[in-house]
């Protein structure tokens, strides 16, 4: 089979020089694959195990590094490029040529076995990294919220207190004045943030049913607005309505906080409120609806 021609000899030198290319490129990229994959695995050795943000960004640095260079390298060393132009010729074929076919047949099986190694590790590397990608989905959830979305912490009894954590007595406000509360022993608590409102000297009711909720004018509802949950700060005294100043929902305070204009869709939850022998606002009970954006209601 074998010919001594030097253009068989040419052709088997050139051969011989693309393959020994190819496999020096093959190592390459199966090493790029398989430092992803150790990187990948390494990433979520580190992120299971608390995190360290300057390990997991270095790791992700080279599992998408290598991954990247990996794909690249292939694509550009070990898919043949062309163009591919075929001459017309007479239809047998050299010797020389013959030969060169069969040799590139052999090359070609070899080619393939290493080359399914390959498309393996670059598969071991993908799905490492995509397993990996959901672990914040799982782990980094925190907790189920369970109740605690649902009460707060005011309970019968509470006394209202400030930032600070210093009871709040009837005489603290003007008319006008404006607070924010919380239940005795939370204080700075996101979920029972109440805002206390004095309208008024008088006793308030703002819906039937709520007679004894509002004494000597002082009103509190959840701070929490009912749109998308922003705190509701802003009190206008001139008319009497509670601002929200994330899309600027009204709230009507002298009739239970309905709101009058903007997305929010229901009125803030009031809690009802009464004066303790020392003269020491408390409140009668927890709110009797869960605070916050509508999302109670779909649930229910
Ligand atoms: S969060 Fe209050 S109006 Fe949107």
């Amino acid at each position: 089979m074998s010919s001594s021609t030097p253009e068989l000899k040419q052709s088997q030198d050139k051969e011989r020089l693309i393959k020994v290319s190819e496999r020096r490129f093959e190592r390459v990229v199966g090493v790029s694959f398989l430092l992803s994959f150790l990187a990948t695995v390494g990433l979520g050795v580190v992120y299971w195990q608390g995190g360290q943000t300057q390990v997991e960004g270095a790791l992700l640095f080279i599992a998408l590094g290598g991954l990247g260079f990996g794909i690249v390298s292939w694509g550009k060393y070990l898919v043949p490029q062309g163009p591919y132009v075929q001459e017309r010729e007479e239809l047998q074929s050299p010797e020389s040529e013959r030969e060169a076919f069969v040799e590139s047949l052999e090359r070609g099986a070899n080619q393939i076995q290493r080359r399914s190694f390959l498309v393996k590790m670059l598969g071991a590397a993908v799905g490492a990294f995509g397993i990996i990608t959901l672990f914040p989905f799982i782990r980094s959830l925190g907790p189920q919220p369970k109740k605690m979305l649902y009460v707060t912490n005011w309970k019968k009894g509470s006394a209202l207190v400030k930032a600070d954590g210093t009871k709040v007595r009837a005489t603290d406000l003007e008319v006008g004045g404006v607070l924010t509360v919380f239940p005795d022993g939370h204080p700075g608590g996101a979920i029972s943030q109440t805002i206390l409102i004095r309208p008024s000297f008088q006793d308030i009711v703002t819906k039937p049913g709520r007679e004894t909720w509002g004494p000597q004018g002082y009103l509190a509802y959840s701070k929490v607005c009912t749109h998308a949950g922003c705190p509701v700060g802003l009190y206008q005294e001139l008319t009497q309505q509670l601002l929200c100043p994330c899309h600027q929902s009204l709230f009507d305070v002298m009739t239970g906080a309905n709101p009058v204009f903007g997305p929010a869709p229901r009125p803030l939850p009031q809690l009802p409120l009464y004066i303790d022998s020392q003269g020491y606002l408390r409140a009668q009970a927890g709110y009797d609806e869960p605070i916050g954006p509508g999302f109670w209601e779909r649930g229910a």
